[in-house]
């Protein structure tokens, strides 16, 4: 090791009280103790939480060297090991190594070109009518919405549940696992607790996949299977490996987690963006009326390049997955200091997507920022992470991209969608993305009588 390099006491920030860290502050401070800490230390600095201490970075160059580069000298499982009460560690991003690598090539068939425009249809048609609901509707509860809109799909893509009870269910369960596991301090596993709640609804979905997919076992027919659970039954990799019922079962359970809220809560703030701005309204109204002149079609999202830019700036302004966790496994040089094994990394793309240095006025909604000539991700790799990047970068980039094209598309080319002021005590530029997504409403107003939604 270097013996010029800076050990981690010279690394900006504190880790706060012994055992506990800085956990009384972060909970009271809940995201702006992050911001505050980027603002007084920069690009790089410490914490610690409950005997975890974390090293955060907002810089590309660390960011490619962490998740690319030397990305086996980390550890995803050891980083998002707070996951666990809701993932089994069959789940794709909690797994390293080798282990990781098998599991990422049973599941790209899923997630080809051809496999997600065999979705299209399905998604168009929920995405109609979850529009179409929300047109009846004075205003609307955007992460609500959206919530519903996004574990519907996953439900079904992911599941192939057709029934709208058994979707209804699942989503009900999955929101019990999600509100009931991430809410409790105690995980004790007992009915009258929160986690133990949590943890009788993660069993139910698990117990609906498992004859889900015994169902489908029975149907047969899954050398040519084209639904996601077929798929994943029968796919094999070269060195003849494949998943078990409980694997797959897992990973799909992982898919509805890593699918719905990261979509809703991206496009719950983007469309509060668009609500008070008409003019980008109307520029995606423009341009969607040029490109879809009968039912919109798969090969129609590509042409539509200011919806990709507004998508982009979604992205960069209010990535769901704020920071990237990884363990450190062996003692590594980063930014000059030496990181012990042990230690955590965070990727942060939240603050990576506000440097000065790559983006003009960080803060401002401007998706003109990455039309030629600008095009400002692109002046350094990894500038631009809301997907990630490297082995764990997300496997579902494709399908979000065309739900989220999809639900703008049909809604703006219905109706215009203006958002209500956001409520008091919450400041624009959004700092507190996490804890105020849930208050964001807006209105929605037909363009015409004769909606295009079934055209
Ligand atoms: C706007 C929507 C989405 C965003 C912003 C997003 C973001 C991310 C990010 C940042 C990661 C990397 C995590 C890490 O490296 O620690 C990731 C991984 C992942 N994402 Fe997404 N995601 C979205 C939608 C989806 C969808 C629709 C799916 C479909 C199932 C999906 C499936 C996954 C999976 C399976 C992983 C783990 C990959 C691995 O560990 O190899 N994501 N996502």
């Amino acid at each position: 090791m270097n013996t010029k390099l800076k050990s981690v006491d010279a690394i900006p920030g504190s880790l706060g009280l012994p055992i506990i860290g800085n956990l009384i502050d972060a909970f009271r401070h809940r995201e702006l103790f992050y911001w505050q800490r980027y603002w007084q230390h920069g690009k790089i600095f410490k914490m610690s939480f409950l005997g975890e201490n974390y090293v955060i970075l907002a810089d590309p160059e660390a960011s490619r060297l962490v998740l690319k580069d030397r990305a086996d000298n980390f550890s995803s499982r050891l980083g998002w090991k707070t996951l666990k009460p809701i993932l089994s560690e069959d789940m794709v991003l909690l797994q390293d190594g080798a282990e990781h690598r098998t599991s990422r090539r049973l599941i790209l068939p899923i997630f080809h070109q051809q496999a997600i425009t065999s979705y299209f249809d399905i998604i168009k048609s929920l995405v109609e009518s979850a529009v179409a609901d929300w047109g009846k509707q004075e205003t609307i509860n955007l992460d609500a919405e959206l919530r519903k809109l996004t574990l519907t799909v996953a439900v079904r893509i992911f599941l192939g549940s057709e029934k709208i009870e058994e979707i209804d269910r699942v989503r009900d369960l999955f929101t019990t696992l999600m509100t009931k596991a991430n809410s409790a301090v105690i995980k004790w596993d007992v009915p009258f607790m929160a986690h133990g709640q949590g943890q009788t609804a993660r069993r139910q979905i698990i117990e609906y996949i498992l004859k889900v997919i015994q169902e489908r076992q029975k149907l047969g027919d899954l050398d040519n299977a084209q639904d996601v659970l077929g798929l994943f039954l029968h796919t094999v990799d070269e060195d003849g490996r494949k998943f078990t019922e409980m694997q797959v079962a897992n990973q799909a359970l992982g898919f509805l987690f890593a699918a719905h809220e990261t979509t809703a809560t991206l496009m719950s703030w983007l469309l509060f963006e668009l609500g008070n701005r008409p003019e980008w309204r109307d520029k995606l109204r423009d341009e969607y009326s040029g490109v879809v002149t009968g039912e919109i079609e798969m090969s129609h999202l590509r042409q539509l390049y200011q919806m990709t830019n507004v998508l982009k700036e979604g992205e960069r302004l209010y990535p769901p997955v704020g920071v990237m966790i990884r363990g450190v496994l062996e003692d590594i040089e980063i930014n000059g200091y030496h990181i012990p094994a042990g230690w955590n990394v965070m990727i942060s793309a939240i603050f990576t997507h506000r440097l000065p240095e790559i983006y003009t006025e960080p803060d401002s909604f401007d998706p003109d920022r990455f039309a030629p000539p600008r095009e400002e991700d692109t002046k350094y790799p990894y500038s631009l992470i809301g997907f990630g990047g490297g082995a764990h970068s997300c496997i579902g980039v494709e399908f979000a991209k065309m739900e989220m094209k999809l639900i703008l598309g049909i809604l703006f080319d219905n109706y215009d969608l203006v958002s209500a002021p956001l409520p008091s005590g919450v400041e624009y530029p959004i700092r507190r993305m996490v804890d105020n997504v849930t208050k964001l409403t807006a209105k929605l107003t037909p363009l015409q009588t004769d909606l295009q939604l079934s055209r």
